[in-house]
């Protein structure tokens, strides 16, 4: 029996192929609500996906000279790994390139013209003509372009408008009279002073200076601007607006939208206008987390401090990951991610506390009772305090997980973990041991503990998803009874016949002053044979490090389906309407290739004739502006400039470069 649908989202990514740890956080926290609510009894739907559209992404796909889809498959294919590798329990991945969210916006945007709350009229802002973008004023540095620092002009475009400023006090109406819509209640207070109360003006909701976007269908130079497009996603993912709305019908309104704090002003001011204008209900909650603030700067490799998602999980596992993100900061402030925050966690938390417990009680029951916890048990001191902590602590995880505070859920576990910590010292079991007609009483301590840790093991379900099991492995639990949410609100749920099995260390320690020394050689490359030698690893860590090392090799095998080739440029023009792009004739032997590339900014169509430079041959043909590129030219590039790779002697065309 169902105790009821929740619907909970996360913002959808931009694709970017430098996800940093503070990416998977929205997302972390989302995965554990959504666990949290599937194992109360609740029909969850977890919607999290990626948001394709825009300006940014068609110039960076130009630059790479590939078209913006390909681009985005391409990253969002590493996005969804990513998630998989964090366990991520999404019941749903919506991108905004998907067809069915495409038509959905259209039929949205449609809707809110005929009825008044779209209507055209101009956009004026600075235009920036090499990058070909739009700024406003207060984007602009120095009165130059932000991107190039190059002059810009003022121009007007032609765009289509939302009436945002026609909901402005309907919106104040509505979160004054529910107070629980924005959390935490800092944001709503900043939300209703610095945006609702000094005015909204109307909403610039459709493009024409770019063309990777959806296209508005009754006014064809027209691309729908980003939000219209990214918000519809918790809509249309369930369906609104197709020919199927069941899910929609039984999801919507959604339980809570998490977001980042610099999101929450889209999300409780555009997204409830656009609904109140579709006469759709509004979301129950907005909750605008804090960042993590990344210690060093950005990716900052010197400092030993690695915030490479997929490094991280592989390097200390993917639940002392999970538990730092969720633990450290309290949701909604704003923290620090270091790494030697996160060892400091998993040494204090996670190895000494909680794995400590699993393999001390496991290796007592192993060596005091060959494994299975006698039935004849006798009672004694310490008992009744023990079990009324341990049992307090599901009430109080159910209470911080409705408020979504999962630091503080954490915290009320791991007090019944100290507790339980603290039993062991006051039993003193070994002592218990060595007198034979106490052998009932430590029957009854050693039951006291597995049952503790049991009811730990599955209050941590929501945060950590393959530590649980490896516990019950060891408790010898195969009743999924025992591990069922509501079975930890009363003692006794371990059975007393369950083989408890010695297995492995759940959560090693690890040398805080080595591993900073480590991390920092790593990162820079430097000295991987100095580290082994150190020696100091786990022989877990040292078999993920090698293969990582080795996954980044490849065989010649792999280098053989490349197929380089030397070629000379006969032909160079402009491409209209582009000008980051120059379309070459190159010749290959007896071949002439067309190919275009994102050198404009760096090399005239005249300097470029007859350079001999080396082209990827086998790649597969893509259009970049309707223009077909037959395979890519090799340049280096920084920040200030960029350099074609040539040939230092003069040699013919069509040469295999090997
Ligand atoms: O904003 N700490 O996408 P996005 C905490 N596409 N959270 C962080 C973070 C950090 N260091 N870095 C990123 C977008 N995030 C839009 C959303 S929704 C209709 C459209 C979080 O890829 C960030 O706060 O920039 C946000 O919640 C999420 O990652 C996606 O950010
Ligand atoms: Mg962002």
């Amino acid at each position: 029996m169902t105790k009821g649908n929740f619907y909970i989202t996360t913002p959808i990514y931009y694709p970017s192929d430098k996800l940093h740890i503070g990416h998977s956080y929205t997302t972390v926290a989302a995965d554990a609500m959504a666990r949290y609510k599937r194992l109360k009894g609740f029909d969850v739907m977890f919607l999290t996906g990626t948001d394709e559209h825009g300006q940014k992404i068609q110039r960076i796909a130009d630059e790479k000279g590939v078209t913006p889809k390909a681009y985005v498959d391409n990253i969002v294919g590493g996005i969804k790994k990513l998630w998989e590798l964090m366990k991520i329990s999404n019941d749903k991945f919506i991108r905004t390139t998907d067809p069915y969210h495409e038509r959905a916006v259209q039929k949205i945007f449609k809707r809110l013209y005929d009825q008044g709350d779209i209507y055209k009229s101009e956009y004026e802002g600075w235009y920036c003509t090499p990058c070909e973008s739009f700024w406003t004023q207060t984007q602009l540095n120095d009165n130059k372009c932000p991107d190039c620092g190059r002059p810009v002009e003022l121009t007007k475009e032609e765009s289509y408008f939302f009436r945002l400023s026609k909901y402005q006090n309907a919106l104040i109406q509505y979160i004054e009279e529910h107070p629980e819509f924005i959390q935490p209640e800092s944001r709503r207070n900043e939300m209703m002073n610095n945006f609702l109360k000094v005015g909204l003006e109307d909403l610039c909701v459709s493009r024409t200076t770019f063309d990777w976007g959806i296209p508005v269908e009754f006014d064809k130079g027209h691309v729908v601007y980003v939000w219209i497009d990214a918000l519809s996603n918790y809509i249309t993912a369930l369906g609104y607006l197709s020919e199927d709305e069941s899910l929609f019908e039984k999801f919507w309104p959604a339980n809570v939208h998490l977001v980042g704090k610099e999101i929450v002003r889209f999300h409780t001011i555009i997204w409830p206008a656009m609904l109140m204008a579709l006469g759709l209900p509004l979301p129950k909650q907005v909750f605008g987390h804090g960042w993590l603030v990344l210690a060093g700067g950005k990716m900052s490799k010197s400092k030993g401090n690695v915030v490479d998602p997929v490094v991280l999980v592989k390097k200390y596992g993917l639940d002392a990951i999970r538990y730092f993100l969720l633990r450290e900061v309290p949701f909604g402030s704003d923290g620090l991610f270091s790494n030697e925050a996160l060892i400091g966690r998993i040494n204090a938390d996670l190895a000494n506390d909680l794995g400590n417990l699993v393999s001390r009680t496991v290796a007592m029951i192993d060596k005091y009772f060959d494994g299975i916890i006698p039935d004849e048990r006798a009672e004694g001191d310490f008992d009744q305090d023990l079990m009324e902590t341990v049992l307090a602590a599901p009430a109080k995880v159910d209470e911080k997980m409705d408020s979504l505070e999962f630091s503080a859920a954490l915290v009320e576990i791991w007090k019944a973990i100290s507790r339980t910590n603290k039993y062991i010292d006051e039993t003193a079991p070994w002592l218990l041991a060595k007198d034979e007609s106490q052998k009932p009483r430590l029957a009854q301590v050693m039951y006291n503990l597995a049952e503790s840790i049991r009811i730990v093991s599955v209050l941590i379900q929501p945060f950590m998803v393959e530590t649980p099991e490896k516990i019950w492995e060891q408790l010898g639990i195969l009743d999924a009874k025992e591990t069922q949410w509501d079975s930890v609100y009363s003692w006794g749920g371990y059975q007393s016949g369950n083989r408890v099995q010695k297995g492995v260390v759940l959560f090693p320690r690890i040398d805080l002053e080595q591993e900073m020394e480590d991390l920092s050689k790593l990162e820079t490359g430097k000295d991987l044979s100095k580290q082994k030698k150190a020696g100091k690893k786990t022989d877990h860590q040292e078999k993920e490090e090698k293969k990582e090392q080795e996954d980044s090799l490849i065989t010649i095998d792999d280098f053989a389906k490349i197929q380089f080739r030397t070629v000379t440029v006969i032909e160079a023009e402009k491409v209209e309407g582009a000008d980051k792009l120059l379309k070459l004739k190159v010749r290959m032997g007896d071949e002439v290739r067309q190919v275009v590339s994102g050198i404009a900014k760096y090399y005239t169509p005249e300097e470029i004739i007859g350079k001999n430079l080396i082209l990827v041959a086998n790649l597969k043909p893509v259009k970049l502006r309707g223009i077909e590129s037959q395979g890519m030219i090799l340049a280096a590039s920084d920040d200030n400039t960029l350099s074609l790779v040539t040939l230092d002697k003069a040699l013919q065309s069509g040469l295999k470069v090997t």
